[in-house]
């Protein structure tokens, strides 16, 4: 089974994304175990101290080396990891091609940076991955954990049923998805389109296909040209 565990000094902000989820789906069905623990809890420090003034001068604070190495190494001495992610602003920028690899990679760290970033050592020696979730800034990297987690969770086998099948995805195929439609056939003057009543499965099909490459075309050419 997957495990992912999340360090962070905020754990309290995983609670909520976490709670109501497909994530949730997911370990209650016994497909995946996530852990959230709050770094604080391995400091030596007498008061419990996580961060400190950088070096230089510069503003801000720094998260420090000690309860992150020391949390690390406990987790590392119970199991193997597959990756040791840090979540950054400066990381890798998050793509579906990217989930699907980590998603069958095995048990997963993830630190949350906060304040000013981690203590360079910490990225040096320990991290094997940086991870940006997009180009524009969070105050802290908790919510881009529970974004990685929810992607990568969906897509561990028996998480989600048949009835969302994530291989339909947008992205999945390289194509952002075909519009979709349900009951009521017709809403005033609103019909669904024809083909998709008709009952052909092959005529259906190819309609998606060519909707999902219009669409892509239109909204996302930069996707075609990958
Ligand atoms: Cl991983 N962290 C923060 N703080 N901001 C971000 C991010 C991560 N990805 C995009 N913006």
């Amino acid at each position: 089974m997957t495990r992912i565990d999340i360090l962070t000094v905020v754990p309290r902000l995983l609670d909520g994304p976490f709670a109501d989820s497909i994530v949730q789906r997911g370990v209650d069905k016994g497909h995946v175990e996530i852990h959230v623990h709050n770094i604080r809890d391995w400091s030596t420090d007498k008061h419990k101290k996580v961060d400190d003034v950088p070096f230089g001068g510069s503003a801000g604070m720094v998260m420090t080396i000690q309860p992150i190495a020391d949390a690390i190494a406990e987790l590392k001495a119970q199991r193997d990891y597959a990756e040791i992610i840090y979540l950054t602003p400066d990381g890798e920028r998050l793509s579906q091609p990217l989930v699907n690899q980590l998603s069958i990679a095995g048990n997963l760290i993830l630190l949350a940076g906060h304040y000013k970033g981690v203590d360079q050592r910490v990225r040096d020696h320990f991290i094997t991955r940086e991870i940006s979730i997009g180009d524009y800034v969070l105050s802290g990297g908790e919510l881009a954990a529970a974004v990685l987690t929810d992607a990568i969770v969906r897509l561990i086998p028996g998480v989600i049923g048949d009835e969302m099948s994530a291989l339909t995805d947008s992205f999945q195929d390289g194509l952002l998805a075909p519009p979709v439609y349900t009951r009521p056939a017709v809403y005033g003057e609103w019909e669904v389109p024809e083909v998709l009543r008709s009952g052909d499965h092959a005529k259906v099909r190819a309609w998606e296909e060519e909707q999902a490459l219009a669409r892509t075309q239109a909204r996302r050419p930069d996707l075609l040209e990958e």
